[in-house]
């Protein structure tokens, strides 16, 4: 059997999560690899979150949050949109491929988006194969 890869999901409360259990009230079919975290904004993901669960064996680390503008704390997702340039610099310096880490904004109203992010990660994580991070 292939690679499977295991992505960590940190999704936003009011708009990311909301799309995500759209995607399985309206029976759309994405890949299984993706455990999802919920949280209540992307700003909230301190990037030690990231780093811990790419530590702790994950492949991959999907953020997700509201689309700018539309973020339930005005500007969490401007936060959130801020340290990621940051986190990917942080990454490339552990010697981490940055494409192990995406930032995506997702809609309540977008099921069908968050099911195709999470097949593109997961087909471009899977590519990369099983990350060397894990620590311990
Ligand atoms: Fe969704 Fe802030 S509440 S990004």
């Amino acid at each position: 059997m292939g690679f499977e890869p295991q992505i960590v999901g940190f999704l936003c409360n009011w708009c990311s999560y909301t799309g995500a259990d759209l995607a399985g009230t309206s029976r759309i079919k994405y890949q299984p690899n993706v455990r999802v975290i919920r949280v209540m904004c992307s700003a909230r993901i301190d990037p030690t979150f990231v780093l811990k669960a790419l530590a702790q064996g994950a492949d991959g680390v999907l953020i997700c949050g509201c689309h700018p503008g539309d973020c339930h704390y005005s500007e969490g997702n401007y936060k959130a949109l801020r340290r990621y340039p940051l986190l990917k610099r942080l990454l490339k310096d552990l010697g981490v491929d940055d494409d192990r880490v995406r930032l995506e904004w997702v809609s309540a109203s977008e099921g069908r988006r968050f099911a195709d992010v999470v097949d593109d990660m997961t087909e471009k994580v899977r590519r990369l194969g099983p990350s060397t991070v894990r620590v311990g």
